[in-house]
């Protein structure tokens, strides 16, 4: 048994996330999640909303609400749907929370004591009516480079240049509209992270296990052009995580607030101490201090890629420049894109399915089957409907589900709702159990790998042995000749089915618990040995036939769903 520590990418708080953002993270860390407390590990599952910055400023000016209320409430709105989605974190917690602010503040000290902090003085567009600095995204104007006109303070989003708020060719406030712009001098915090290049490469560097996808992003950021550069990591916001050393003010500093992506990876450590917290415990320095018996704990992290540079590098910056023993990332399973019939997923646009969409039209199962099973781990992958549909019918109902209907429901008219008794097992039933055995192998090697996808082949594969065997056995007609060979077949069936539950809820949990139940059975155990797994159900245990477990998706469902979700939501 070992302790494994998991985080997702914590989402930001402005507004629903779509399905493209919950197979990028948070979907697949629950996979890998749940299958490592079915082994028997020991499990810190985290995850949180990230509430600082200015998407959720905007997002809170839009809705017309005081940022703080705002947060809140979108915090209980992610919090429901992640509930829905069985998303099963032992803490979503939320980066503006106390203890995140303690934590960040004292990261900060650490740093400057460490004499890994700049004071810089910089220029930056003051809006005379706003009365406030314009950073990023607050400031709009014409691009330098192709002439669009609503380009923001950070990027071109019509040719993607990066910018800065001072290149805008007539900039106004994103706030007010007001062109009363100037620039002025303000200060801010730099965090020395290029002295720190040596440190992060040789770290990198011994990371041969990691998914290509994550060292070819983190090595190109930290050898390309001028390398890894020094990042400020303050902000002139209002809302945010004062900047402070420690307990103490930092002179200079008054109103200003750390910068969104300092805060938000620190929230991976302040979370474990609200789940602490929440108990009235203490021990949440076991899995993140290594002088406190983190140091036998496995830390892996899921993210999409977009995310990698910060959790490869600047993350890892503040960690190892902290000079204080915290644990730093073991695994870091990064993701590619999953885009919607034949565009992108944008939050923005409002376009593809968004998590309280998918969850009002089926239940989460369908919906965590299809998005694992295509999970863009290697190239980016696409959702149709047609594809889901497909996989949904097959997969779910054809296969897992048709074989625990056909099962128990034979067993009901010949036998009764109970595990028949008599006959023995043959050769048939030895090369079954067999296959069973090598293919639970390799379904294990892929979840413990976290190829997602590889174990969802894996676990579809084992759920088609099943349907092979009853084919070939074909128990309702041996049941004519010699009904007791056909209780011996129809005892390993059913048999089956629990193994399948135990083996499906990683991906599938509700399924997993319905099946579980209809079987009557509190036997969740992991199958050690396959002969042993398939005669837990002895003779005489009673069960009833479930309802069906995974209705198919009619081609009207198909077509209504498809025009449904074409356009983008309001
Ligand atoms: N909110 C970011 C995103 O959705 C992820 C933050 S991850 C953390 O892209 F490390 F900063 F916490
Ligand atoms: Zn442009």
């Amino acid at each position: 048994m070992a302790r494994i520590l998991i985080t997702s990418a914590i989402p930001y708080i402005n507004g629903i996330k779509h399905l493209g953002n919950l197979v990028g993270s948070q979907l697949p860390a629950d996979l890998y999640a749940r299958y490592c407390r079915a082994r028997g590990h020991e499990v810190l599952f985290l995850c949180a909303t990230d509430e600082h910055g200015t998407p959720a400023e905007l997002a809170a000016a839009k809705a017309g609400k005081p940022v703080a209320d705002y947060c809140a409430e979108m915090w209980a709105v992610q919090k429901d749907l992640s509930d829905g989605f069985r998303l099963s974190f032992d803490k979503f917690g939320r980066s503006s929370s106390p203890q995140n602010h303690a934590l960040t503040q004292h990261f900060a000290g650490k740093l400057a004591e460490n004499g890994l902090i700049e004071e810089v003085t910089e220029k930056q567009v003051y809006s005379n009516a706003d009365g406030r600095f314009l950073p990023d995204r607050y400031i709009e104007g014409t691009c330098p480079n192709c002439g669009y006109e609503r380009a923001r303070g950070d990027q071109c989003e019509n040719c993607t240049k990066q910018l800065d708020p001072t290149d805008l060719i007539e900039p106004r406030s994103a706030i007010s509209g007001s062109t009363d712009l100037e620039v002025r001098e303000t200060k801010h915090l730099y965090l020395k992270q290029r002295s720190l290049r040596q440190e992060l490469s040789d770290w990198i560097d011994s990371k041969s296990d990691w998914p290509v996808l994550t060292t070819s992003i983190a090595k190109k950021w930290l050898n390309d052009g001028d390398g890894l550069q020094d990042r400020g990591i303050t902000r002139d916001l209002d809302w945010g995580i004062p900047v402070k050393k420690g307990d103490e003010d930092w002179p200079g500093m008054e109103g200003k607030v750390f910068y969104v992506w300092f805060d938000a990876p620190i929230e991976y450590i302040a979370c474990a101490k609200e789940w602490a917290d929440d108990r009235g415990a203490d021990d949440w320095e076991r899995w993140w201090r290594t002088d406190k018996g983190a140091d036998d704990v496995r830390y892996v992290q899921f993210m999409g890629k977009d995310n990698v540079p910060f959790h490869t590098l600047s993350f890892p910056a503040t960690i190892i420049g902290s000079g204080e023993p915290w644990k730093l990332v073991d695994y870091i399973k990064s993701f590619n894109y999953l885009n919607y019939d034949g565009g992108q997923f944008s939050t923005s646009q409002g376009r593809g399915v968004f998590m309280d969409q998918a969850l009002e039209i089926l239940p989460a199962d369908y919906w965590r089957w299809w998005l694992l099973s295509h999970a863009p781990e290697n190239s980016d992958s696409e959702f149709t409907w047609e594809n889901f549909q497909a996989s949904v019918n097959k997969d779910l109902a054809d296969v897992l589900g048709n074989f625990v209907s056909r099962v128990t429901k034979f067993c009901r008219s010949k036998f009764g709702e109970k595990v028949p008794q008599g006959g023995a097992w043959g050769a048939e039933e030895e090369a079954l159990i067999a296959k069973l055995s090598d293919g639970l192998k390799a379904y294990e090697a892929q979840l413990e790998a976290i190829e997602v996808r590889k174990a969802a082949n894996e676990l579809r594969a084992l759920w088609v042995l099943g349907n092979e065997y009853l084919q070939s056995a074909a128990p309702w007609s041996v049941f004519k000749e010699d009904p007791e060979r056909a209780a011996a077949q129809i005892r390993l069936a059913l048999n089956l089915i629990r193994v399948y539950a135990v083996l499906s809820a990683p991906f599938i949990p509700d399924a997993s618990a319905r099946i579980l139940s209809a079987m009557n059975t509190q036997d969740t155990n992991w199958p050690g040995d396959m002969n042993d797994a398939l005669t837990a159900l002895t003779p005489g245990h009673g069960f009833t036939v479930p309802n069906v477990l995974f209705a198919k998706i009619s081609d009207e469902d198909r077509e209504a769903w498809a025009e449904k979700f074409s356009g983008t939501r309001d």
